[in-house]
């Protein structure tokens, strides 16, 4: 938990504009298919868990860049809309807020065209420059798709204030990334992130468990790793549990990931024991596959329909 006012949970990482267009089918090259349904909406994965740990209760700020162009104005505008402290966002002169076009078939498949300039990453000084936020929060995440010196600063940051420090990707194999993971409490990869990081292929449950447990040697006290198709690997110290994924319709997995991992940290930030953090977890990633678009919505009981459908295994 937060002290004083300030937000519980402070979200580093990208910022865009989000075009989902759903089509029947690719355009061939040289052709063209009509778009069946067009959504824009805030996007980029920092803004994405924002949102989601904005809807399930959580005060949130969110720390990134966007461009000073009407793209940027408008992201803003939801942001604050959902209910997030933006007073972290920097407005870089003269760049373009990131762009995500999502073109997605009906079968689930995506191709994504992104437009994420340089420019709009985030620096060391401009995370520095939001040390406010982040020394009284209660969980920092911070997704390694950012340079890793202004992740690494803010790990830092988060950690001398005492928050609990959550890794979403893979760090750098290299001092840097050493360090990222020492400042780390919780480390979330996804099923890509895993293989490349480990340096091997993660095929099944066990798998995913062990690489984990070898993981939590690296510093962090809890780690998440996806495995392709099957499921998600949760372990800490004294336990473990592998969840298979939910038997629902996948519309789009974009940003199931993201979901993932804010639903991880805002449970464990309100007192939730990991078990029970992985299941609330996994019930959010389920909830984002059956949307368009990378953007969730964990209002309601969309949380609890999941978790109904959630096969019981018990940890071990
Ligand atoms: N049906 C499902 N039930 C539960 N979890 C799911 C389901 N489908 C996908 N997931 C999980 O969603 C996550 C997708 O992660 P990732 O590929 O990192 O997405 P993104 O980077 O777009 O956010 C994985 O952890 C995966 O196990
Ligand atoms: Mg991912």
């Amino acid at each position: 938990m937060a002290r004083g006012n300030s937000p519980e949970i402070v979200v580093v990482g990208q910022i865009a504009r989000d075009l989902v267009l759903s089509v029947d089918e690719m355009p061939a090259k040289g052709g063209a298919v009509p778009v069946r349904r067009r959504q824009e909406m805030l996007g980029g994965k920092g803004a994405n868990q924002a949102v989601a740990c904005a809807q399930l209760g959580a005060g949130t700020a969110l720390i990134g860049v966007v461009g000073d162009d009407q793209a940027g104005d408008n992201v803003l505008r939801q942001a604050r809309s959902d209910g997030i402290d933006v007073s972290g966002v920097v407005r870089r002169q003269d760049a373009s807020t990131g762009l995500i076009v999502d073109v997605l078939e009906p079968d689930g498949g995506w191709r994504y065209l992104e437009d994420l300039p340089t420019d709009v990453l985030l620096t060391e000084s401009d995370v520095e420059a939001a040390r406010s936020l982040l020394e009284p929060a209660g969980s920092v995440l911070v997704q390694l798709q950012q340079p890793s010196a202004a992740a690494l600063t803010a790990a830092r940051l988060g950690k001398t204030g005492g928050a609990r420090v959550v890794l979403d990707g893979a760090p750098a194999q290299d001092d840097r990334g050493a360090a990222l993971l020492a400042a780390a409490d919780v480390f979330r990869l996804d099923a890509k992130e895993a293989e490349l990081f480990c340096g091997e292929r993660i095929g099944g449950a066990d798998d995913g468990l062990r690489v984990g447990r070898e993981l939590l040697r690296s510093g962090p006290s809890l780690v998440a790793v996806d495995v392709a198709g099957k499921g998600n690997a949760v372990v800490w110290p004294d336990g473990q549990v592998f969840l298979p994924l939910i038997d629902t319709e996948v519309v789009d997995t974009t940003g199931a990931g993201d979901a993932f991992t804010a639903a991880l940290t805002v449970a464990l930030d309100h007192g939730a024991p990991p078990p029970q953090a992985a299941r609330t977890a996994v019930a959010a990633a389920a909830s984002s596959v059956e949307r368009a678009g990378g953007r969730p919505d964990l209002t309601g009981d969309a949380l609890r329909v999941q978790l109904d459908r959630l096969t019981a295994v018990a940890p071990t």
